[in-house]
């Protein structure tokens, strides 16, 4: 079944979109069609969360809630889900929701332009979680942007909460919503407005149907990257295949050997299971972007953008990991190792996409990984570096290191491996390994960091590396 209109619930109503623009984002359709203007645009990249809604989806039979950009996330998204903006929280009856009450008691909000987008992400919070840690509350606002009243008053409101009564209207009006959202459970869609096609499979095999029939056509995951040819360089996507609800595309399968990821899974599912294996993978993940952005950011969209900034790429070179990449008839497996060429360049062709991501898991290893950014949260790396050690008898049998932000693409630094490897672990070895990085690496200055910051800060995380392996403590800084 194939339908041209977009059906979701705006809280608990629904609502159907017939034929609607593929590149209108939501902030859009909600401030000028649905005309609610608490919902506020600040910079249209994702990077402020004074945008931020809430969408609820059928998990298990429950709604599981995502604070999201709509700055950054187009329209046909919305469909066969429930999107709550923030004058949804107000009751029936005006009463305001408890997250919005506890801003008001702790005066959490001064010119207000801001609170909408934070009582989003609390709200979000709210009703995921049953108790609000500082770890927590931090993370779930790590998003959201404030310049005149600070955050001390939003994270004492935050706090509040825990002893705040968990059932709201909500709760209440849980079983009526899981109905209405099983009425409206999606179909493939396929949108053509004037010149602008926009196809979301629900399945694989009608994705490499269309992926045969047609060309010149953009995949779009979590769009936070892609969206941003729309909302910053004012420019159009005419022809989208949405690969988010193609269901083979979001999966988490751990074997003896592997953990294999489906390249449309969001990176907050992906952040929960690596943390078992890898838990530096996991802090650096914890840094990326915003809850937000992990939300909807795919690991496959971050690969196939080959930035040399992208955080998980350096991590999964350091690891060895290996892409699935298919097409309507064909399937291979390359090494990551393999697949960046230049500056925002893959082996990608045309019509192959990433089906799913297999990382290696080396149990006898150490494995560390470290992001230097010039804020903690929300911010991109100036330079990322991940190191993957074997070590027998305090000699180092096998060293795989990658850097991000240090070249064109993320890169392995094999002169400085190579002078490591079959070496005793001692001061000595680093000292002299480090200066190999120079070799490696050619990194360029620009606003995040200087070339010459870069490199010294990429030899001093080498020596942190020794640092910690010799002494068997973590020297990090909170
Ligand atoms: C506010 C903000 C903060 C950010 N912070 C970080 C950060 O801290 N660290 C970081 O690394 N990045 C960051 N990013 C960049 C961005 O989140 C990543 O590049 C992201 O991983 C892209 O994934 P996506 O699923 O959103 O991809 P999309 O935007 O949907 O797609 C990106 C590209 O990949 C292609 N693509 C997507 N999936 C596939 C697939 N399965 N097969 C083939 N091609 C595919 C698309 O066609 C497109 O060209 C940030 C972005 C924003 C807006
Ligand atoms: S407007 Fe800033 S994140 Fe959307
Ligand atoms: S209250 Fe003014 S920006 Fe937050």
């Amino acid at each position: 079944m194939i339908s041209n209109s977009v059906k979701f619930l705006l809280n608990d109503k629904i609502l159907e979109i017939k034929n609607p623009d593929p590149n209108q984002t939501i902030l859009n359709y909600i401030r000028t069609e649905l005309k609610k203007t608490g919902t506020k645009e600040g910079c249209s990249e994702g990077g402020c969360g004074a945008c931020t809604i809430v969408l609820g989806e059928l998990v298990n039979n429950d709604i599981k809630y995502s604070s999201i950009n709509s700055c950054i996330s187009f329209v046909p998204s919305l469909n066969g889900k429930q999107l709550l903006i923030v004058e949804d929280l107000v009751s029936k009856e005006g009463k305001f929701h408890p997250v919005q009450e506890a801003m008001v008691k702790f005066h959490g909000s001064q010119c207000g332009f801001c609170t909408p987008g934070f009582v989003m992400s609390l709200f979000s919070m709210f009703k995921n979680n049953k108790s609000y840690n500082h770890e927590l509350i931090a993370d779930s606002i790590s998003g959201n942007l404030c310049r005149c009243t600070g955050y001390r008053p939003i994270i004492d409101a935050a706090k509040s909460l825990n002893k705040t009564n968990k059932t709201d209207e909500f709760t209440k009006n849980k079983n009526k919503i899981i109905k209405l959202l099983k009425n409206i459970r999606p179909k493939n869609i396929f949108i053509k407005k004037d010149d602008k096609i926009y196809f979301s499979p629900k399945n694989i095999k009608d994705l490499k149907s269309i992926i045969k029939n047609n060309s010149n056509f953009n995949f779009l995951a979590g769009g936070t990257d892609l969206s941003l040819i729309v909302t910053k360089e004012r420019k159009e996507i005419p022809f989208i295949i949405d690969l988010k609800e193609v269901k083979e595309l979001d999966f988490i399968k751990v074997s003896k050997n592997y953990l294999e990821i489906g390249a449309a899974t969001p990176l907050i599912k992906f952040e929960n299971e690596i943390k078992k294996y890898y838990p530096d993978f996991y802090s650096v993940l914890k840094r990326y972007g915003s809850v937000q952005i992990r939300n909807v950011g795919t690991i496959g969209g971050n690969i196939a953008t080959a930035s040399p900034i992208g955080d998980s790429l350096p991590i999964l070179l350091s690891l060895n990991a290996e892409i699935l990449i298919e097409s309507f008839n064909e399937r291979k497996v390359l090494s990551i190792n393999n697949f960046f060429i230049d500056y925002r360049k893959t082996k990608l062709k045309k019509n192959e996409f990433i089906r799913s991501i297999k990382i290696p898991l080396f149990k006898k290893n150490i494995f560390k990984a470290f992001k230097i950014s010039k804020r903690f949260d929300d911010d991109i790396s100036s330079v990322c570096g991940s190191f993957n050690f074997e070590i027998n008898n305090n000699k180092i049998k096998e060293v795989y290191i990658a850097y991000g932000g240090m070249a064109a693409v993320p890169k392995r630094a094999k002169a400085c491996e190579k002078i490591l490897k079959n070496k005793p672990l001692n001061i000595n070895t680093f000292d002299q390994a480090k200066n190999y990085l120079e070799k490696d690496l050619s990194p360029i200055g620009d606003m995040r960091a200087s070339k010459e910051y870069r490199l010294e800060i990429a030899k001093n995380l080498l020596m942190k590396c020794f640092v910690e392996i010799n002494s068997n403590k973590l020297t990090r800084v909170n």
